[in-house]
Parts: C-alpha cells; sequence; structure tokens
C-alpha cells in the first residue's frame, strides 16, 4: 500500500472511498463525518437512526454517493466509546477500514481522514503513525508460491488533513507508521517462510541484504567462528542438520554514541524445531517454522531502528539454527560446556531455544550492554498460563521492567510480568553439571526463564516468552490477521524510543 499525505478537506477528495468515523452513541455526526452526511442529505444520520450500525469499534458501513460528491463510495468507521479512545483504536479504526475496503472488488484506492488526530490528549503524528501501521498490517499477505498469488486490492491511500498546521506532524506520523509497518510484515515474513526456504544461512543472507539497505553494520559468525568462541551449548543444537547455525549481528550506532553501553536486543532463530532427538509429535509439527519469531522480531525491529534514525545505541543478535534429529545430533544425558564455562545437562533436546539462548547470553556481555532484552519462542507453558493474550516477561530489574511495561503499552502488544522465584532453580538442579535444561511440567515457564537467568552476567536482563504471539491461530484484531503476526518489532521500536 502506497501512502501519500493531502492538505484539503475529505469531502471533497476524488477517490474509490472515503473514509469518515463515528464513535460510539453519536446520534448527530459532526466536523468531517458531518460535512459528509449533509453532501448525502442525511443519510449517516438514517443509518445510525436505523439502528444499523452503532459506532462500535471496528464497525463499517459502506455507503454509495450516487454522484453526491466527487468520491463514488463513504466507508464510515466506527471508533468506539469516546472515553476508552486512545492509540490503538486508532490503529484498529484504519486496521477495520482497510480489512473492509480490500474485500470490495471496485475500490484500489482510498482517501481516509486521521482518526484522533484532533482528539483531545493524542497528537497528529501519533495518530497518523498508528493509522497508517493499522492500515497497512490489515492487508497483509504472506509470501506467495501459487501461480495466481493472492494479493491485496488496496493500492493508495490519501492521509486526507484539512489543518495546514498539522500537515508536517501528519507527514512525520505517516512515515514512522510506513516504517514500522513495513518492518512488522517483513518479520511475518520471515515467521511465514517455510523452513526449507529459510535456513540459517539463508536468514543471515536476508539479514546483510537488509542491513546494506539500511546502513546498519552486520556481521555473521558460521559455526567454526562460534566454535572458536567455545559456544559449545549452542553448537550441539545444531549437530544434527545438514544446515550451517549462523549468528547475526546487527549494529545501530548513531553519530557520537559510539562509546555508549548498547541495549542489546537477543532472538532465538530455530528456523524449524523438530524436537531433535526428544522428538516431537507430527500433528502440527508444521508450526514449528515459527521458532525463529524472537530473531524475525529482532531483525526486523532493527531495520526499524536504523530508518528511523533513533538516537540511541543499539545491538541485534539474532541466532538461527535447525533442530533436527540424525546420527549426529546431540542427546538427552550429554553434558555440555559453552563461552561461559557454565556446564548444563540435557534433560530434552527439544528445550533447544534455551540451550542457543545460553550461549547467546553469554556472548552479548562483551558489548557491556546498558540491557539486554531476549525474545524467544520458548515454552508451550506459557500458553497454558496466559493464552494468546500476551508474552511472559521476565525481569531482574525495576527501570528495565517499567521501560518494557511502558512499550507495550504504547505500541498495543501486552506483556505479563512473570515471577523469577529463586525456588525456581531446585527443578533445575543436575546431579553431575551446573543446570539441566528441563524442569519439567510444573512451572515449565518459571524454570526455563531460571535457566536463562544462569546465563546472564554483569547487565539487566529481560527475557519476553513469545510462543504464543507470533502466529495467530484466529486472527485477534483488525490489523493481524490470521497467521504470522510480526509480534514483538513495534514493541521494540517503543522501548529504544523511550527507555
Ligand atoms: N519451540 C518450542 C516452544 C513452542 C511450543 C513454541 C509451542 C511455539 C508453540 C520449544 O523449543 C519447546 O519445544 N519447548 C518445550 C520445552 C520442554 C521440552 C521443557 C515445551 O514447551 O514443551
Ligand atoms: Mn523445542
Ligand atoms: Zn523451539
Amino acid at each position: 500500500m502506497k501512502f501519500n499525505v493531502v492538505q484539503g478537506d475529505i469531502a471533497q477528495q476524488e477517490s474509490d472511498c472515503i473514509i469518515v468515523n463515528l464513535f460510539e452513541g453519536v446520534t448527530q455526526p459532526t466536523a468531517a463525518t458531518g460535512v459528509v452526511d449533509k453532501a448525502l442529505g442525511g443519510v449517516i444520520h438514517d443509518l445510525i437512526a436505523s439502528g444499523d450500525f452503532t459506532g462500535e469499534a471496528g464497525d463499517t458501513a459502506l455507503l454509495y454517493t450516487g454522484g453526491r460528491l466527487p468520491a463514488k463510495r463513504v466507508l464510515v468507521v466506527g471508533l468506539g466509546q469516546q472515553d476508552e479512545f486512545d492509540l490503538n483504536s486508532v490503529r484498529k479504526a484504519g486496521a477495520a477500514a482497510a480489512k473492509r475496503l480490500n474485500g470490495v472488488k471496485g475500490v484500489s484506492n482510498c482517501a481516509t481522514i486521521v482518526h484522533g488526530a484532533g482528539f483531545a490528549g493524542i497528537e497528529a503524528a501519533a495518530a497518523a503513525q498508528a493509522l497508517v501501521e493499522g492500515m497497512l498490517l490489515a492487508v497483509y499477505k504472506p509470501p506467495q508460491y501459487k501461480r495466481k498469488p493472492d494479493e491485496s486490492r488496496l493500492i493508495d491511500c490519501a492521509i486526507v488533513e484539512f489543518n495546514k498546521n498539522k500537515l508536517g506532524a501528519v507527514q512525520d506520523g505517516v512515515d514512522a507508521g510506513r516504517i514500522i509497518g513495513e518492518a512488522v510484515s517483513g518479520a511475518r515474513d520471515l515467521s511465514s517462510e517455510p523452513a526449507n526456504i529459510l535456513y540459517p544461512a539463508e536468514f543471515a543472507r536476508r539479514a546483510q541484504d537488509m542491513a546494506r539497505r539500511t546502513g546498519l553494520h552486520c556481521t555473521v559468525l558460521g559455526e567454526d567462528e562460534m566454535r572458536e568462541l567455545g559456544m559449545n551449548i549452542y553448537l550441539a543444537v545444531s549437530q544434527g542438520s545438514a544446515n550451517e547455525a549462523q549468528l547475526i549481528i546487527l549494529e545501530h550506532t548513531p553519530p557520537g554514541a559510539e562509546a555508549d553501553p548498547p541495549l542489546v536486543l537477543v532472538g532465538k532463530g530455530v528456523t524449524f524445531d523438530t524436537g531433535g532427538i526428544s522428538i516431537k509429535p507430527s500433528a502440527n509439527m508444521w508450526y514449528m517454522k515459527d521458532d525463529m519469531g524472537g530473531a524475525g522480531a529482532v531483525v526486523s525491529a532493527m531495520e526499524a531502528i536504523a530508518r528511523l534514525n533513533l538516537p540511541k545505541r543499539v545491538i541485534g543478535v539474532a541466532g538461527t539454527v535447525e533442530n533436527m534429529p540424525d546420527g549426529k545430533a546431540f542427546r538427552p544425558g550429554d553434558i555440555l560446556t559453552g563461552i561461559t564455562g557454565k556446564t548444563t545437562e540435557i534433560i530434552s533436546t527439544d528445550a533447544e531455544g534455551r540451550l542457543i539462548l545460553a550461549d547467546m547470553l553469554g556472548y552479548v556481555a562483551r558489548f557491556e550492554p546498558r540491557a539486554v532484552v531476549d525474545l524467544a519462542t520458548l515454552t508451550g507453558a506459557i500458553g497454558v498460563a496466559l493464552g494468546p493474550q500476551a508474552a511472559g516477561l521476565f525481569v531482574n530489574d525495576d527501570e528495565l521492567k517499567d521501560g518494557l511495561l511502558a512499550a507495550a503499552e504504547a505500541s498495543g502488544e501486552r506483556l505479563w510480568h512473570m515471577p523469577l522465584y529463586d525456588e525456581y532453580k531446585e527443578a533445575i538442579k543436575s546431579d553431575m553439571a551446573e543446570v539441566k535444561n528441563s524442569g519439567g511440567r510444573g512451572g515449565g515457564v518459571g524454570t526455563s526463564a531460571k535457566y536463562l537467568e544462569h546465563f546472564t552476567e554483569g547487565y539487566p536482563w529481560a527475557h519476553l516468552d513469545i510462543a504464543t504471539m507470533t502466529w495467530a491461530k484466529k486472527s485477534p484484531n483488525a490489523y493481524t490477521p490470521t497467521g504470522a503476526t510480526g509480534f514483538g518489532v513495534r514493541l521494540l521500536v517503543e522501548l529504544v524510543k523511550g527507555y
């Protein structure tokens, strides 16, 4: 979708469809919606009076202008209750409109007002950004391998602002919304790609291409280099795979920030998780092509951070690997020593995410980070605890916790704070090594986080278990279709902005 900012009156736009809005409970439309209503002889008023349209959030009504306006159609979108209205309502309203119009055969362009730009407490730039994010993400289609690809019909969108003084802010917001929307779409693409196409070396190649385009500094370590560094816990996961593991390091260093302690983002990038020798049941195993969602979010967030020129030093580390069973594969019972010198016993080769993270969390200490945040599709247990409503947040520092919760609030990507009780250590005690990689079913998500904490040293750290967030079995909202969600990108961008 292409967006261009236009100064003018929405009612006067020549377009396949103009988009206006309505709060729940309003009986007489005002402002832009009022002007359109008058031009159409009161049909929007009738629409409300008939009870067919209440302005409930996400509701849409498509009307035909019959030549009474330059546009062919008018779409009215509901904004919900005024006292519940926030930026996420704007994102949802934009998404609901784009989704509705994308299904109409004769519509290839539209013109919309910036929902919320005139609303108390919402800045025009932020509203425009949320609007563009919502519209772009609602019409997302995964990479297509069909001879007749599924495409979005909606191509062009004019963002119409009447107030000349707000035009600059609206343009800034549209630019940011486009960058972030494209980054989230990129993360969705990575999660959607099957493992025969997106294996570790291909993932690294895409990250390198992106770095070249955006000016990020990119380093890729292969298995020999990782062995040199002593990353043997990580490499064990790769042992059974014909595809070589790749550790991707992306660096964003704004001028003058060279000496600042960086914020380090770490992502689990298991391009396919069979479980290894502790093999998974075959039903639904195909979902495990998205076991790289953490790495995808980190790489795509770095892309957005670079394109937005955020003035903070940030390093993204994406660890890619394939977890496969074969004659060379690592086994339950194996004992390994990683980059930190700390040792672990393997109970399940299917608890592989925490293994690659153990060595990545050790590796990043060299950057003397201001803080480290890892994102990982780590456990099924987080889904049992929270469902697909929120990612689990484990954190050992209050300032980082507050930064993440604020970013979650601002981005609409929910986090729920979970405990890191010391008692969880009991379950992962090993007779022969320092820790074992599975603590059993009870408290499975807490013990996984405690395992990771064992390998962190010298920096504030947070772990986000996003196992149930990267893939939506059912569309959770208008801007997130079923399938890959790109969860974490918007959250990380907000974190970098605010922390
Ligand atoms: N990638 C899985 C976690 C997962 C499960 C992600 C469902 C998305 C949906 C992870 O590697 C895994 O297999 N975890 C095991 C850990 C157990 C063996 C301790 C799990 O959660 O069952
Ligand atoms: Mn696994
Ligand atoms: Zn996994």
